[in-house]
């Protein structure tokens, strides 16, 4: 396969990125967190992050291309393309990140691929910083678990652009339950890493939480329910009065969550007969989960691939990852923003 260079953009949440890469190696990967401005609210606020994609954008741009050691000069002769993530998100963020890319692409003449956010998700597991890195995994087939901020899904993966939903979220994504327990906890935005940190110090039995749809015989999830429990869980008792109440909470909950999580993926990859399987998006950063997924790795004998974790979360390196292996395979450019767009239709609307 040849290395296609490409530069990407990534804005379609809460951090505005932009990347180079050489195919699956990494050149720069730019990312601008607004944490801070969306922390005050306890989630993310649309029209605040539009704004402030706005302003940090060109210089993310700049500081990615001279990280890459690129001329901002003469971009059209050192890539192959440009790439953004044009679905799924918040529509206002995606537009800022597709109009600046389709501005580059007008000055560079770079053809401009848009990339699916979980697509690029997918391919985090395969980007490295080094070239010294073993060689990477054929990219088919493997059983992925998509976790993130605003998605759960167990994905097969029979090649690019041939993803098969196997089950998702009925309610809130994993990523969400975490923010929302926080917020009810009192601990600030995001929660997910901060409950992980917690967790480690806690009892996972202190507390029974519900393993929502643990038994049901499809591959859906469901974390509503669990976070209804804590709720109510602290309306009958009360905050928690000290540190190792709350690392107690926070273990019971994490608990909670990773069980069902990786019981689901382990029968998916049963029933689907997968050899392979990848754990990608934020919450796959979560400690508690990859122990538990190594354990089962080790017990049912499949090979289990993490991101690196400053790959978990969103970045611009795994789109452009995912436009170069796009380039590679001849694939037509093509930007189409939806704001709620599932992985295994995104490519089929001409
Ligand atoms: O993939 P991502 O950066 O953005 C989306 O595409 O949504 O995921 C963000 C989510 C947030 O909900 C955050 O709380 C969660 O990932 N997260 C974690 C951890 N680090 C980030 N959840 C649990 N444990 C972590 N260590
Ligand atoms: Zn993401």
């Amino acid at each position: 396969m040849t290395m296609a260079r490409v530069l990407a953009i990534e804005s379609s949440c809460d951090e505005t990125a932009c990347a180079v890469v050489d195919g699956l190696r990494v050149r720069s990967s730019v990312v601008a967190s607004q944490i801070e401005v969306h922390a005050p609210f306890g989630g993310v606020v649309p029209e605040l992050a539009s704004r402030h994609h706005l302003d940090s954008l060109a210089p993310v741009i700049r500081a990615a291309i001279e990280q890459a050691g690129l001329e901002p000069t003469k971009l059209g002769a050192q890539l192959d393309a440009l790439a953004v993530t044009d679905s799924p998100g918040l529509v206002g963020a995606l537009l800022v990140g597709v109009q600046a890319a389709r501005g580059l692409a007008l000055a560079t003449g770079l053809p401009l691929f848009g990339v699916h956010h979980m697509e690029g998700h997918l391919f985090s597991a395969f980007i490295a910083d080094d070239s010294t890195a073993s060689e990477p995994e054929p990219f088919a087939p493997h059983l992925a678990l998509l976790v993130s901020g605003g998605h759960t899904e167990l994905v097969e993966v029979h090649g690019l652009g041939r993803y098969e939903l196997l089950g998702a979220t009925r309610d809130d994504a994993a990523g969400e339950a975490f923010d929302k327990v926080a917020k009810l906890l009192g601990l600030s935005y995001p929660g997910g890493p901060i409950i992980d940190r917690l967790a480690a110090e806690g009892d996972p039995s202190a507390v029974a939480f519900p393993r929502a749809m643990l038994r049901s015989k499809d591959f859906d999830f469901s974390f509503a329910g669990l976070k209804t429990a804590v709720a109510v869980h602290l309306e009958r008792e009360g905050q928690p009065r000290s540190r190792a109440e709350l690392a107690d909470l926070c273990a019971s909950f994490q608990a909670a969550v990773v069980d069902v999580l990786v019981a689901k993926t382990c029968a998916a990859r049963r029933a689907r007969g997968c050899e392979r399987v990848h754990v990608v998006g934020g919450v796959a950063a979560n400690a508690g989960l990859r122990a538990r997924f190594d354990d089962a790795a080790a017990r049912e004998g499949f090979r289990l691939v993490t991101a690196p974790l400053r790959y978990c979360g969103d970045n611009a390196a795994m789109i452009a990852a995912a436009a170069a292996a796009h380039v590679a395979e001849g694939r037509a450019p093509r930007v189409v923003v939806q704001s709620s767009v599932a992985l295994d239709e995104a490519r089929a609307t001409p």
